[in-house]
């Protein structure tokens, strides 16, 4: 959800205090301001404590370098849109950790957000390319310049047979929703001896349908591992949600259609070429 442009106003003047899990404002608002910002600041989980020693709007968690992501990106997830978790820095370390980025690699973020992890990647030395479906964050990838290409686009559309090499390493923290389906496509832009690193509803280690079930059979074949994460991992976004964290090693023939398996495969003009 967007701040309105008096929120970011208001949230950014130097003189708002944003500390460890407190937002004060010890200036005077306009009534029809104050409203909008106590709007935002509540949907986004806090509440307002009006005792003197305290006269400021208090979250049950930190809310200092989520907060700080927010203003830059100009949107917050409120308890409406649940599209826009950004991993939080400690766990976009962990994760780009057991990606085992190396400098030169070819990285895809499928999913970027407004950049929590193509930020970390890019300090390692990754060479990004980045895709989001929604414009505005979009923009500020290409703005924050971590990445060699930015696609303003729905990733689940994009044809991995259009990339000649698959990539090095796939690092990914997809919507919540449907996120294995974002999971599957993307393997397919991996190489055989790729890695793949993923944060991903905590469901995925226990749903019951088929396509889950096959996918933690193939998962458990390759090598690879789901690991349940810290329930409060994304507590500084203001969401409960459980989380967990998918690896998924390089590997050849195996169940899983990675970019190589796809290029091994006879084309369909190919068959009709003299
Ligand atoms: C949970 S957030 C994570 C953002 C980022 N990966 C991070 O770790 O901070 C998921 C992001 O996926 C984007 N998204 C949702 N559906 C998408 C799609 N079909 N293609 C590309 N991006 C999508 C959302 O706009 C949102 O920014």
């Amino acid at each position: 959800m967007r701040f309105t442009p008096d929120t970011l106003a208001t949230l950014t003047d130097p003189r708002t205090v944003i500390s460890g899990d407190l937002v004060r404002i010890p200036f005077e608002l306009d009534r029809n301001v104050y409203e909008q910002v106590d709007r935002a600041l509540k949907e986004m989980g806090g509440r307002w404590d009006g005792r003197k020693a305290v006269r400021a709007h208090v979250f049950p968690h930190r809310i200092e370098e989520y907060l700080r992501q927010c203003l830059a990106a100009g949107e917050f997830s409120s308890r409406y849109d649940t599209g826009w978790f950004p991993t939080p820095p400690a766990l976009a370390v962990q994760v780009c950790d057991l990606a085992g980025i190396r400098p030169g690699d070819a990285v895809l973020e499928p999913s970027a957000g407004s950049g929590a992890l193509t930020a970390e990647i890019a300090r390692r030395g990754g060479v990004i390319d980045a895709v989001e479906s929604d414009e505005f964050r979009a923009d500020m990838l290409r703005q924050q310049g971590d990445c060699r290409r930015v696609f303003a686009a729905d990733f689940l559309k994009l044809d991995p047979l259009e990339y000649e090499e698959g990539f090095d390493r796939v690092v990914m923290n997809p919507p919540f929703t449907g996120g294995l389906d974002h999971i599957l496509h993307a393997i397919q832009f991996m190489k055989d001896d790729g890695v793949l690193v993923s944060i991903m509803t905590a469901g995925l280690m226990w749903w019951s349908d088929k396509k889950t079930e096959e996918f933690r059979d193939a998962v458990e074949e390759v090598g690879g591992e789901i690991e349940p994460l810290p329930d409060d991992s994304f507590a500084v976004c203001g969401t409960n949600v459980r989380t967990c964290l998918l690896f998924l090693p390089g590997y050849a023939g195996g169940p899983l259609r990675t970019h190589d398996w796809l290029m091994r495969q006879p084309r369909q003009l190919d068959l009709f070429a003299a």
